[in-house]
């Protein structure tokens, strides 16, 4: 047992390890503290250890291995991306796929850490309210641990995500709003019906699992933290797990000198922690109609966005959003350049890229992580589009010296 307790964020009360994830006192989010002397975590022993997120058990807020609910989660592919690099004049760029993991997002990560908590915890049923990536992940995590789940959603998410989730058995609660209203109303019922909701009163738990994106990629490159990583933001739950687990790493000694800048990406119709780091503002305007391709992303009222927003400006990094045109342009790049097809939400860190090397603001030889999160597959509507339109042929074989041309 490795975690010493929680610590709230701003006024470091520190509170037993149970179901709780705000500060009595200030109503801050609470992080999990490690005690760091007492894990001996070597490069050797995760090395022999099976190739899933579960491989950094010490480091993750688990006390005991058998409440791990496991459907593969993690240790997704470090593509060295140099077809795509070299149209960008760029030598070390490299794409962390997470369009992979079992249920086709990075989700699986914290969601696979907080449905494990649930049953320490002793919980009966999880849920999560979801933009889509998080309700499959959930749904599915719940499905192999064998106990209901209830997902809250806005009525107008893309179709393939509605049916994943309810294939995989959930309850499905359509709400006639946005993400926001989706949210409160999962809040309400895990505390009504004492439901653990895993990014709301299991949020300290769940948001550690997505340090795993950072430990993974130190580890594929061989024990060294990237220059500088892009990272898709929607809530700021990911992008600030990332720093937490470059500097976790960084603590244990497994990598050496983490100076690595962080880069918030965000879709245009709905960018408010880019919008505050481009303001150079302390505060987030709440987006209250989100507008964009980008579903996934479109979190009006990012709860962790002033949190994102430091992270950022300590690492050096930058705020960048892209729009609707310039995401399908990237997911359509990153499919033909390096056999990569992203969801909108995950392809907005190569639109951003783009925006990036045309301003100048990326050296040619920075080791540079763009983390690619979420599945074409899952919102295949963004890509149909502009698609040139198929001619059906005859099944014969001169119709080919027409299409091959020779
Ligand atoms: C594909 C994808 N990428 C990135 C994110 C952003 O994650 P976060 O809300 O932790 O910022 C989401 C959130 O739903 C997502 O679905
Ligand atoms: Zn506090």
């Amino acid at each position: 047992m490795v975690i010493k307790y929680l610590l709230c964020r701003k006024c470091s009360t520190e509170f037993r390890a149970d179901l709780k994830y705000v500060c009595d006192e200030c109503f801050n989010p609470l992080d999990v503290i490690y005690d760091f002397d007492k894990i001996k975590l070597t490069k050797d022993i995760i090395k022999n250890r099976e190739k899933n997120l579960w491989r950094y058990f010490e480091l993750l807020p688990l006390k005991n291995k058998n409440n791990i609910v496991d459907i593969g989660a993690g240790y997704t592919p470090l593509h060295k991306a140099d077809k795509l690099a070299k149209k960008l004049g760029l030598n070390n760029l490299y794409i962390k796929n997470d369009t992979v993991n079992p249920s086709f997002s990075f989700k699986d990560r914290p969601a696979g850490v907080a449905v494990s908590k649930s049953l320490e915890l002793g919980l009966e049923a999880v849920g999560s309210p979801s933009t889509g990536n998080l309700a499959s992940a959930t749904a599915a995590h719940a499905a192999r641990a064998g106990i209901p789940c209830y997902i809250f959603i806005p009525y107008d998410i893309e179709q393939a995500k509605i049916s994943q989730v309810q294939t995989y058995g959930a309850n499905i609660i359509p709400v006639n709003g946005t993400y926001d209203d989706a949210n409160r109303l999962a809040s309400y019922a895990g505390d009504k019906y004492n439901i653990g909701i895993v990014n709301i009163n299991l949020r300290t738990y769940y948001v550690e699992g997505s340090k795993t994106l950072a430990f993974e990629v130190c580890e594929q490159l061989d024990w060294n933290a990237p220059d500088h990583v892009i990272v898709p933001t929607g809530s700021g739950a990911m992008l600030c797990a990332i720093e937490r687990g470059l500097k976790e790493f960084d603590r244990i000694n497994l990598i050496k000198n983490n100076k690595t800048r962080i880069t918030s990406a965000q879709p245009k119709g709905c960018s408010p922690i880019v919008d505050a780091i481009k303001n150079k503002s302390n505060s987030i305007h709440p987006v209250k109609k989100p507008n964009t391709l980008a579903k996934s992303l479109a979190i009006g009222e990012p709860g962790d966005g002033i949190f994102a927003v430091e992270t950022v400006n300590n690492s050096g990094g930058y705020g960048e959003n892209a729009n609707d045109e310039e995401i399908r342009e990237a997911i359509r790049l990153l499919a033909s350049t390096e056999g990569i097809f992203a969801e909108p939400g995950g392809a907005v860190s190569i639109a951003v890229l783009l925006k990036l090397v045309n301003d100048g603001k990326i050296d040619a030889n920075e080791k540079i992580v763009c983390y690619v999160t979420g599945n074409g597959l899952k919102a295949p509507e963004a890509a149909f589009i502009h698609q040139p339109e198929l001619k059906v042929v005859e099944p014969k074989r001169e119709v080919l010296q027409d299409i091959i041309g020779r």
